[in-house]
């Protein structure tokens, strides 16, 4: 989600994580001496190992270009980006871009171009692009109808859809009477504004477009059906009036971050669906035993609902609007009178085949339910487990990853949706502890296991599917980590370490007292205009490095890649990666390593430096795990000062992090793939123009970006290539 929103719109990212969890001050467990993990465990020799390994199953390392000595990708090769505020998408030279899929764009035979002034018809934006681009897949289209994995010039694009701008899709806003929506053609727009768009896209000539009458082009929006699977599935947990026997549910929203499976399947994420739902605490909690209101409360189901579509009247046949609100209004014991039980219907990563136009997508319960940003694959090997990767972006909240019970076996690469039934509901899920020492534990969540039981005191678990649909609860009963609101993750392909953005904190989600060994830094970062930021308003990215580079492990080492920094800030404790004008940023958010060259790109979703810049993309050759030094950063907050000792990665400088795209304003730069060449990326541009209040009258908005003059802006998805054709970014 953006840290700016249009007014009216609900803030979604404030901590309810209220657990104890105690910092690295007060663990006392025994744990794995980081000098012997980096010494023994992840030195030089283990490294070329896990490399040599890493190769047979991901993309090979780039050829063109020496790998910098301790580095794992080629050199960048472009002159570094200004940071700017115009209204334009800024590139370095040699490199251009085209918009590709828009908002409104038709993606179905005989709809018509997007009017772009509200007055759409509403029935046709299921066949349109959606609003606020965000996670993305590129899976290359072979001839056959089916994944090529080394198709650069044919490919489904799959993308999020995360949330709407309503000002833009609506002729003046959205209309709102004594607080209630009156306009059912508005709510149906924003329905299907909603979720996912896969498109297949082309090369043609030295340009792509997609191909508006593709089979394969689909929307999957909140009316679209969704199986439900895995531990929580079926389950009483899960009954609606819509689905009696808790197989079902309507619809996926608030697509985050994204993933991908090695059979070729997409994983979008559900993160602040909680916003989403109408429960009035006042007349709903009487109604609600202690255990559900500690349930409601941990993921914060409470309020009208972001765009209050369950107070439209009156309600359609099948609740179209009512399924929105999330209070116990039947008489009925189980829940099948009503949709008190909705939200745990949401909150899951949903399995997608793009290249079964019918399929139905599947939300996979045993990756856990809670604000998921992405769902990041680790390396894949024959005959060891699958893990993935997650985050849940809030502050204070946890790192996670999934781990299959069942071992990867390539014959299934064709699997399909069966596949991941196989290897995505029978699993374990974990959380992750950072400790003082630079190392770290995954702590699994399985219902039994240490305070994951009946007899623990702020949550009494019930089973494996309690477990799952409250897997922030079991995080806390785990003693997990409260992080700086978690974003997107990465997986380096040359040496499986993970990289995880922790976008931002303020000091009232983590006072200075309560800084650790992994969120070390408190200070303030003062605007231009003299507002005050404090806390850690500009975000670091963490990295770390599982135990005998096994994706499985449940040890890692770990330490601070890169603190986000005005070039200008405090050297000793702010700008701690020594950043330039060539590569400050503020408020990482997207992570992705590009698979044909090694390079990781970071998107940035800022509110905080955007006095001086807009949302960016850079490129960094990383380094590995323990390239730096131990470092103590010392804190004020004007009237307590602290100490905090943790490990930082080495400097990159400006020859190892550019900025090389800036965005148009007001946007959030999110979402990014490439062609296997590493010759196109994909970028999605979302929200341009989101904090200013249009002014219809007068066509004067924050931004006209991309279509410019006094158009209304448009969440659109960009390509990127090179003038003479060659690698993005080297
Ligand atoms: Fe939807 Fe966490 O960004
Ligand atoms: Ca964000
Ligand atoms: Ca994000
Ligand atoms: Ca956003």
């Amino acid at each position: 989600m953006t840290d700016h929103r249009s007014p009216g719109q609900n803030r979604r990212d404030d901590s309810t994580n209220l657990s104890d969890n105690p910092g690295f001050d007060t663990v006392l467990q025994a744990r794995l001496s980081r000098r012997r993990l980096l010494g023994g465990g992840i030195g030089a020799a283990a490294l070329a190992m896990i490399g040599g390994g890493l190769s047979t199953a991901c993309a090979a390392p780039a050829a063109q270009g020496a790998a910098a000595p301790g580095r794992s990708a080629a050199k960048l090769g472009f002159s570094p980006v200004a940071k700017s505020l115009a209204d334009v998408v800024a590139l370095p030279d040699g490199y251009r871009h085209s918009v590709l899929y828009r908002l409104g764009d038709p993606i179905a035979a005989g709809v018509g171009e997007y009017l772009n002034n509200g007055q759409d018809d509403a029935a046709s934006f299921a066949f349109r692009g959606g609003d606020h681009h965000d996670g993305m897949h590129y899976f290359g289209l072979g001839p056959n109808g089916k994944l090529h994995k080394n198709e650069s010039s044919r490919g489904l694009l799959c993308l999020n859809h995360e949330a709407i701008t309503p000002a833009y899709l609506h002729p003046n806003g959205p209309t709102v009477v004594n607080g209630v929506r009156t306009v059912a053609d508005e709510v149906l727009r924003e329905f299907y504004a909603h979720g996912v768009g896969i498109i297949e896209a082309f090369k043609a000539g030295d340009g792509w477009r997609y191909d508006q009458d593709s089979r394969f082009n689909r929307r999957i929006h909140t009316l679209t059906e969704m199986e439900l699977s895995g531990p929580a599935a079926k389950t009483p947990y899960m009954v609606t009036k819509y689905s009696p026997d808790g197989s079902r549910t309507r619809g996926t929203v608030n697509n985050c971050a994204s993933g991908n499976t090695p059979w070729g399947t997409y994983l979008t994420c559900e993160e602040n669906w909680a916003g989403y739902f109408r429960r009035i605490a006042a007349i709903d909690n009487p109604m609600r035993t202690a255990k559900e209101l500690t349930a409601l409360a941990r993921y914060s189901v409470a309020g009208n609902g972001r765009e209050r579509w369950a107070t439209l009247t009156p309600d359609t046949p099948d609740d179209l609007y009512g399924r929105w609100n999330a209070m116990k209004l039947g008489t009925s014991a189980d829940g099948s009178d009503d949709y008190r039980n909705g939200p745990n219907t949401y909150g899951w990563v949903v399995e997608i085949d793009p290249f079964a136009p019918a399929s139905t997508p599947r939300k996979r319960t045993a990756l856990g339910r809670f604000a998921h940003e992405g769902a990041w694959l680790g390396p894949v090997r024959s005959g060891a487990p699958l893990v993935w990767y997650m985050g849940c972006d809030s502050r204070n909240e946890y790192i996670y990853k999934y781990v299959s019970n069942q071992p990867w076996n390539p014959a299934d690469a064709d699997g399909g949706i069966k596949a991941g039934d196989k290897y995505l509901d029978d699993g374990r899920l974990y959380v992750a502890r950072f400790d003082a020492d630079g190392s770290g534990q995954w702590i699994e969540l399985g219902f039994g296991l240490g305070n994951v039981t009946p007899a623990n005191a702020a949550y009494a678990f019930a089973d494996q599917a309690d477990v799952v649909l409250h897997a922030r609860l079991a995080a806390d009963a785990a003693g997990a980590t409260k992080m700086d609101r978690p974003e997107w993750g990465a997986v380096n392909p040359h040496n499986g370490e993970v990289y995880m953005a922790l976008t931002n904190t303020n000091a009232a989600s983590r006072p200075i007292d309560q800084l650790d060994a992994a969120n070390p830094r408190f200070y303030n970062d003062r605007k231009t205009t003299g507002q005050n930021q404090l806390g850690n308003p500009n975000g670091h990215i963490i990295r770390f490095a599982e135990a005998s580079g096994d994706a499985g492990a449940t040890s890692f080492t770990w330490d601070v890649f890169l603190f986000g920094a005005r070039a200008s800030a405090d050297a000793q404790n702010v700008n701690i990666s020594g950043l330039t004008d060539a590569n400050d940023f503020s408020s990482p958010d997207g992570l992705w390593f590009s698979q044909a060259t090694g390079v990781l790109w970071i998107e940035t979703d800022d509110g905080a430096y955007t006095d001086v810049t807009n949302c960016m993309l850079l490129a960094a050759v990383p380094g590995t795990v323990g390239d730096g030094a131990p470092r103590t950063i010392v804190s004020t907050d004007g009237v307590t000062t602290k100490a905090v000792d943790t490990y930082v990665g080495k400097q990159p400088g400006e020859e190892n992090l550019r900025r090389f795209l800036v965005g148009p304003k007001e946007c959030e730069i999110t979402g990014v793939a490439e062609t296997p060449d590493g010759k196109t990326l994909f970028i999605n541009i979302q929200h341009p123009g989101e904090d200013t209040r249009p002014d219809f009258a007068t066509d004067s908005f924050g931004s006209h970006w991309p279509d410019g003059g006094l158009a209304r802006p448009r969440s659109a998805t960009i390509v990127i290539t090179r003038e003479d054709g060659g690698r993005i970014g080297i």
